[in-house]
């Protein structure tokens, strides 16, 4: 029978910002932690997007971009490679959108967006900043720069060979209130299906014109190229220059790996097989 091993792969956003490598190896490590103690690919996943939601160095959560209009919403998306998916857009008071997306996994309904999508978390208990008086802190954008490091993502794997992606972000700077990235948009933020996920960061119009996840998952699965050529290739292929995107993706072995064509801090970690 063959042995799978859990692993973990998380990034902290494609474009220019702050450091935070070492903020997302805290994360990788909550996850390893998990998996390595018998926990599912879901909480570890959902774990690590927590931590990185709630680091305001980064792009998602309580770090998320100030929009022109001065509010911060966030976006977030859970799937599940045996097919369940949930997606949040534009949550208001919302510092972990990633805890809402994933309890949308087993509901009929998998896409709540904006005030309905307040109201339904509201009812199951989910942390409003406006209650807690702990307001996402947001990060002011800058009209002439790109993004000031955009998204975090996490894909983990146990060994069930269940495989989870999670994506949160804050939108990239400088956009306007009713503004959709690629973040909570299946096959473009973001896709899993069997044993493989991709996960992109960066300029979501870019990444949602190219369908850009899930045109990659199918390169590696229909052609066998390896995750780092078929992401090499989907963001040289698929997406302008000009425009700063990333990738992460997991396999049914290996470790993970990240991909960009600008600074885009990613780990892995992948538990040892002969344990
Ligand atoms: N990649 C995040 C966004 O464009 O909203």
């Amino acid at each position: 029978m063959e042995i799978i091993v859990p692993a973990v792969i998380a990034h902290g956003g494609a474009g220019p910002g702050p450091k935070r490598q070492k903020n997302l190896e805290i994360a990788v490590q909550k996850a390893a932690s998990i998996l390595s103690s018998g926990g599912t690919a879901l909480e570890a996943a959902v774990e690590a997007c927590v931590i990185l939601e709630d680091d305001p160095v980064f792009n998602a959560g309580t770090g998320s971009v100030i929009r022109t209009d001065g509010s911060v919403l966030t976006d977030a998306s859970i799937q599940v490679g045996d097919g369940r998916v949930g997606f949040v857009i534009a949550m208001e008071d919302t510092p972990n959108p990633i805890r809402v997306a994933a309890d949308l996994l087993d509901e009929e309904i998998n896409g709540l967006t904006s005030a309905g999508a307040r109201l339904w978390a509201d009812q199951r208990s989910h942390l409003n900043a406006k209650v807690e008086g702990r307001s996402p802190e947001g990060q002011i954008g800058d009209e002439n720069a790109e993004i000031t490091g955009d998204t975090v993502g996490v894909i983990a794997r146990d060994n069930t060979g269940m495989i989870v992606v999670a994506t949160s972000t804050g939108g990239c700077s400088y956009r306007p209130p009713g503004r959709v990235g690629d973040v909570p948009l299946p096959g473009s933020g973001f896709w899993a299906e069997d044993c493989l996920a991709v996960a992109a960061t960066g300029i979501g119009e870019a990444i949602t014109r190219a369908l850009l996840s899930n045109k990659v998952y199918e390169r590696i699965k229909n052609k066998g190229t390896s995750l780092e050529e078929s992401m090499r290739w989907g963001i040289d292929t698929l997406i302008s220059p000009e425009h700063s995107v990333g990738l992460i993706a997991l396999g049914p072995n290996g470790p993970g790996i990240g991909v960009s064509n600008t600074d885009m801090p990613w780990a892995t970690w992948e538990a040892d097989s002969n344990k």
